[in-house]
């Protein structure tokens, strides 16, 4: 048997109670652990066999090792402790027999087989996959990646980007105001973004150049729902400020994105545009990925084109020097810093890679549709 009862420091009464009391307090604990026979049986052996059991220790190591003067009251406890273990014992066996102990035993049983709550892992959305990957494109050029708020003031959406108050190329920008704001001074008052450019003036304050960043994010435009619109969509917006970019710079590098992106075939075009904050602007083109540039698959005309063997993919230009107006104080003096920014759809982009009709399946969050991207 295991348990060795600890000798005696001495003999006084204040020794053995403890002693004693600790002893019990053991037994207890034991007792409670008990549910079955078999368990019990060793129980009552461990406490009480002839030989070796622990009252037998308790025995020969307090009362026959004891001193003459102490023997009397070190057998009155030993006593005492050898009836409360009686007690305990047959306690035990008499909680087992009624079935109070299997009882017990069936309140802590645990059905282990019960199968767990599956959650399911959630997918990237296409719309965010696609925007990881030109993030990613440029991320490996160097760039930076900025974000900006979706609700935006006048003044960063239109008045900074070189959109003077009532001009006419606000009305491209189809806005949605914030209802109320009579009451405020023009370039306070709030709308939802129409594109990221606010987000270039924005990191122009925050950061001197030389920059070079993209701005993916949300964007929203007072167009009704069809397969090709949606008032929300999303944008990526690229700046490079530097004290001798050139346009060289912006078709360079744009041209090496497309083939990143798109692969290492597809060639780039630009042909003039006009944005209040860039001049010159351009629209790029990008030879049609779907059809290799030919305008038929398959023999049949290709819709991803229409035929023209090109697609629209951005806006772009030389950042405006009156831009850079807005922010000279940071260190953008349009006599010392020139710049490249550009705009693209990244909805338009899934949609051709992906080979979806409805732009609407976006964001309808039906998860049939959404499962076929994981
Ligand atoms: N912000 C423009 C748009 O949404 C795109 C653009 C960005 C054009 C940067 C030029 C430079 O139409």
């Amino acid at each position: 048997m295991a348990y060795t009862v600890p000798k005696l420091k001495n003999y006084s009464s204040v020794t053995l109670d403890k002693t004693a009391e600790k002893l019990v307090a053991l037994l207890n604990q034991e007792s409670v652990a008990v549910k079955t026979e078999p368990d019990w049986k060793t129980f009552r052996d461990r406490w009480m066999a002839r030989k070796e059991g622990i009252l037998t220790q308790v025995n020969d190591q307090w009362l026959k090792a004891a001193p003459k003067e102490a023997k009397r009251d070190v057998g009155q406890r030993v006593n005492q402790l050898k009836g409360r273990v009686e007690q305990v014992v047959s306690a035990t066996l008499e909680r087992i027999k009624s079935g109070a102990a299997e009882a017990e035993l069936a309140a802590e049983r645990l059905d282990i087989s019960l199968p767990g709550k599956r959650r399911p892992i959630g997918a990237e959305h296409p719309v965010i996959q696609t925007m990881h990957e030109i993030v990613s494109v440029f991320r490996n050029l160097g760039y930076s990646v900025q974000e900006g708020p979706i609700i935006e003031t006048d003044y960063y959406n239109f008045e900074a980007l070189n959109f003077p108050p009532n001009h006419p190329a606000r009305d491209t920008q189809d806005t949605l105001f914030v209802a109320n704001q009579e009451s405020k001074p023009r370039r306070q008052q709030l709308l939802l973004r129409t594109h990221t450019s606010p987000v270039q003036i924005r990191t122009m304050e925050k950061m001197k150049p030389p920059i070079r960043m993209v701005i993916p994010g949300k964007v929203h435009r007072n167009d009704p729902p069809d397969a090709s619109h949606s008032p929300m969509f999303h944008q990526i917006e690229g700046l490079a400020v530097d004290s001798n970019i050139t346009f060289g710079d912006l078709k360079g590098s744009l041209d090496h994105a497309m083939k990143a992106l798109f692969g290492s075939k597809v060639k780039t075009s630009f042909r003039p545009s006009f944005f209040p904050f860039t001049e010159p602007s351009a629209e790029m083109l990008v030879s049609c990925f779907i059809c290799g540039g030919s305008g038929k698959r398959d023999l049949e005309p290709c819709r991803s084109c229409k035929q023209t063997g090109w697609i629209e993919i951005l806006g772009c230009g030389m950042v405006d020097p009156n831009v850079f107006e807005f922010v000279k104080h940071n260190g953008y003096d349009p006599k010392k810093v020139t710049g490249f920014a550009f705009g693209m759809g990244v909805d338009r982009v899934a949609i051709l890679k992906y080979g979806v009709d409805d732009i609407q399946l976006f964001f309808q969050g039906d998860i049939r549709f959404l499962e076929q991207f994981v």
